[in-house]
């Protein structure tokens, strides 16, 4: 794959692209939508299929170490008091009791408008790319307001959750503009809760999980004693997981309904867990690049020491440069042997193995891969998509719109195109590769208009091959027209080097 130059597409472009093409929509749109949901559409679902496949493909099925397993959605709640999510999955909340906006309060920025060393006032701004800069802005334009002479000093952005009580009321509502109706930040617990049988009492409270990874915890000692696994090994799923965020953004960036790919990896207590930590944070990067993400996007972020939950050795991010910035992609922590042993405690059942090399029975540690499905999703877009300058057959200049997906995960492998519609032994010819491609790929079918148009279309979609079956194909040797999405070249090959191309790029 060529490593595109950074990606400048606006979230506006991609949002209208995945709906104009059927990628994805807003959830329930007849209804007007509902905040942090979404739909995927008949392209979205087979990409995300794609993605899901190569993960587990890769993750479980062409390793000997680790196995994959798929949980319920809804586990007995003691799970979540275990887990900490109970008491600790939290965010700080605050209102604005005027517009009724709610705000995660570390989102929420604010500064002291100082002039001549006096307070003059408080201006406020949601986080962006340019906090700063808009609060610089919005102290300027609050000291023109007032009509205050003197020197303006530089604005120190700090978020709500570092106001003193003192300020909360001096801050004014991102909303409304006015100070006043802010509360202080408050905690907000993040699982969705629902009741279990008839009843609707507190005992039959029970959550929506807000993450898969208590799934491998929780049957840590069902598949050691059924899987024949030895230390190291992991234990990987896929599948929904549910957080009742405050602000859910960026379109499937950030939703209330999102899919995780997750691998726990058990190593011995006297590991060395910081080159194992290592390891799985390039094997995931190394991945990330064999769907097509170039590198270029890549970096790291370490979480700080003074950060970390107590019993985390170490955590650290793949982010991604998405249009809105450089956020999280992928988490890697060092989460030492906290979650079983949190589990051995609010169960009673110990969770230790024996060690066959020490022979003694230990608690392992854990390596924690977590991706979210959607990130790579938008991510993969973001990274793939250009508009181009090229001649159409007449020489004259259109643009193209393109999709530069890995053939990996592109939602469609092949389209197959009969040169003219109206000439039955063309059209036999494409249907009968079309059906033979069909029994093992994902492929289309598309007999309307110029074939120019035609490859566009592809091209947007982000198809890597067109096939056109002309008039040499039944009349000389079989073989057809082979055009390349990114370079827009064409050769000349025939089923058998199709299927051989088919079967080295798509694994
Ligand atoms: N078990 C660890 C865990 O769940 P996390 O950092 O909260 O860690 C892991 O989530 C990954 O799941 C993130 O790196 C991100 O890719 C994805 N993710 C988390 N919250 C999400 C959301 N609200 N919407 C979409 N993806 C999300």
């Amino acid at each position: 794959m060529p490593d595109p130059a950074p990606t400048s597409v606006s979230m506006e472009t991609l949002v209208a692209l995945c709906k104009r093409r059927g990628f994805i929509f807003q959830s329930s749109e007849i209804y007007g939508g509902i905040n942090g949901f979404f739909d995927f559409g008949p392209l979205g679902a087979e990409l995300k299929k794609n993605i899901r496949d190569c993960w587990w493909d890769d993750m479980v099925r062409r390793r000997d170490d680790i196995v994959g397993i798929e949980t319920s959605i809804i586990m007995h709640p003691k799970v979540w008091e275990a887990s900490g999510h109970v008491a600790g999955f939290t965010d700080p909340l605050v209102d604005c009791k005027a517009s009724k906006q709610r705000y995660r309060a570390d989102q929420l920025f604010f500064a002291e408008v100082v002039v001549d060393g006096k307070s003059v006032g408080y201006v406020s701004a949601l986080e962006s790319e340019r906090t700063a800069e808009a609060l610089q802005e919005a102290a300027e334009s609050l000291k023109r307001k007032k009509a205050i002479q003197g020197k303006l000093e530089p604005v120190a952005p700090r978020d709500m959750t570092e106001a003193k009580p003192e300020e909360i009321a001096l801050i004014p509502s991102p909303a409304t503009g006015e100070p006043g109706s802010l509360t202080p930040p408050r905690s907000f617990n993040m699982m969705f809760q629902t009741n279990v049988g008839a009843m609707t009492d507190a005992s039959s409270v029970a959550y929506l999980r807000p993450e898969t990874a208590q799934g491998m915890f929780a049957d840590f000692k069902a598949v050691v004693d059924t899987g024949r696994v030895k230390l190291p090994f992991g234990i990987a799923q896929i599948g929904r997981s549910f957080r009742n965020e405050i602000t859910p953004r960026n379109f499937i960036f950030r939703s209330r309904e999102f899919e995780q790919m997750e691998m726990e990896y058990f190593i011995h207590e006297d590991a060395d867990w910081a080159k194992c930590h290592r390891e799985w944070i390039d094997w995931c990067r190394g991945w990330l690049v064999s769907i097509g993400l170039p590198e270029s996007h890549l970096s790291e972020f370490n979480h700080p020491r003074e950060k970390l939950a107590f019993y985390s050795r170490g955590t650290t991010d793949i982010m991604f440069r998405y249009p809105f910035g450089v956020q999280e992609l992928w988490g890697i922590a060092a989460r030492g042997d906290y979650d079983l042993k949190q589990h051995e405690k609010h169960s009673g059942v110990s969770q230790a193995i024996f060690d066959e090399a020490t022979k003694r029975k230990i608690v392992p540690h854990v390596i924690e891969p977590a991706v979210g499905v959607d990130r790579i999703f938008l991510a993969v877009l973001c990274a793939g998509y250009a508009e181009e300058d090229v001649k159409d057959e007449k020489g004259a200049v259109e643009k193209r719109t393109v999709l530069r997906l890995s053939p990996r995960i592109a939602p469609v492998k092949v389209a197959v195109f009969p040169l003219l519609k109206n000439k039955p032994e063309l059209v036999a010819r494409a249907e009968d590769l079309h059906r033979k491609l069909k029994r093992r790929y994902a492929v289309f079918y598309d007999e309307s208009g110029a074939i120019g148009r035609r490859y566009r279309r592809q091209d947007e979609i982000g198809t890597p091959w067109c096939v056109t079956i002309d008039f040499e194909t039944i009349e000389k040797d079989g073989t057809f027209t082979l055009r390349e999405r990114d370079s827009m070249q064409q050769k000349r090959i025939g089923e058998a080097e199709l299927f051989a191309l088919l079967e080295e790029k798509v694994y």
